[in-house]
């Protein structure tokens, strides 16, 4: 049996140690690996690179990606489906582990509709996948983004400023409520659950008067604001393969009205790519290392169509469609929850 690994979407840290653990498992089962690189690019102009024990030894705690990634979608192009089908052939795959978030395995149900052994492990740091607990890479980007509020803490205390942290989150606030709660945030705002500019004003007036004049604030990049009832996103005009624009600059446009509004002196900062870069947590190589062994189990079963998938602490699988049937937002409960911080 050969099987064959992909990566795509954004980076995530964690996903080497989930190569590394794929090649392991395969290698134990007696299969054969190689890499797909850059993403479904590489099964578009069949790039590959061997992958054996050897070559994946050290890997784990490395960042980014060995097989590299890209967000290019075959559906999108000319005949892209069919190019991937006949290259599979051409390279001689029996199977396929696609690593990746709701666009990735997206295309990867898809193949799998029509034909192409596949089998799914979830990775964003977004963490929005409905079929799993957790994803590759979740803990990571939040244990960056607490060490932020951490460290932004500090100057902000030492100047009696307020600092908004822009966090990732796309479409959930999964990354900013996780990393909030832990780094003792004054206010979370998070895409699921719209805020008013002036809610915002009233509890900074209000810890100011209270002789609190530092407070942090985080908030998601695709979260909005509601100002005179028009909600503000801030997203770009271009759109990727998958039709998603990129967010950004929400903690700008925050700081501005903040300052303006209340007089009170604000800084913003971004933390972009950050999150996505350097050596993944304990937590996301075990996490990786579960769910890729899992991958491969379901090939061995030839279960595909499947999702390797974290529930309630243990490796299981879900239908790949069932994995992304919706988007995993956060529970109103948990936002409730944190608002008792909210002060
Ligand atoms: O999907 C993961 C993610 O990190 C999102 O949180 C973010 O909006 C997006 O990717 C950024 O994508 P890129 O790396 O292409 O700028």
């Amino acid at each position: 049996m050969k099987i064959g690994v992909l990566v795509g979407g954004g980076d995530a840290p964690g996903l080497n140690a989930a190569i590394k653990s794929a090649v392991s498992k395969a290698n134990e089962l007696g299969f054969d690996v190689i890499g797909i690189r850059n993403g479904w690019a590489g099964l578009l102009d069949v790039d590959t690179q061997p992958l054996n024990s050897d070559s994946v030894e050290d890997i784990h705690s490395r960042g980014g990606v060995i097989l590299y990634t890209s967000r290019t979608n075959p559906f999108k192009i000319e005949n892209g489906p069919k190019k991937v089908i006949e290259n599979i052939k051409k390279l001689k795959l029996d199977a396929l582990i696609v690593m990746g978030g709701e666009d990735t395995l997206g295309v990867a149900e898809r193949l799998h509709e029509m034909g192409v052994p596949i089998v799914g492990v979830p990775k964003t740091i977004d963490n929005d996948l409905s079929g799993t607990d957790y994803s590759i890479g979740f803990d990571t980007a939040v244990a960056i983004a607490t060490d932020a509020i951490d460290r932004l803490r500090t100057t902000a205390e030492a100047h009696h400023r307020i600092v908004i942290l822009e966090v990732m989150g796309r479409n959930t606030g999964w990354i900013a409520l996780y990393a909030g709660l832990a780094g003792g945030a004054n206010l979370t705002l998070i895409p699921e659950v719209p805020l008013g500019v002036s809610q915002v004003y009233d509890l900074l007036k209000k810890r100011h008067e209270m002789g609190k004049a530092c407070s942090i604030i985080v908030v998601a990049e695709g979260a909005r604001l509601v100002k005179e009832k028009e909600q503000i996103l801030m997203e770009s005009m271009e759109k990727d393969e998958f039709g998603h624009p990129r967010l950004g600059g929400i903690s700008h446009v925050l700081e501005d009205l903040i300052q303006g509004n209340t007089g009170l002196e604000v800084r913003s900062v971004v933390l972009g790519h950050l999150q996505r870069g350097g050596s993944p947590t304990a937590f996301d190589r075990i996490l990786a290392m579960r769910l890729a062994a899992k991958a491969v189990e379901l090939i061995a079963e030839k279960k595909f169509g499947e999702m390797a998938s974290f529930q309630a602490c243990e490796v299981t699988s879900v239908p790949l469609r069932e994995g992304m049937k919706e988007r995993k937002s956060v529970p109103l409960e948990l936002y409730e929850m944190a608002k008792a911080f909210f002060r």
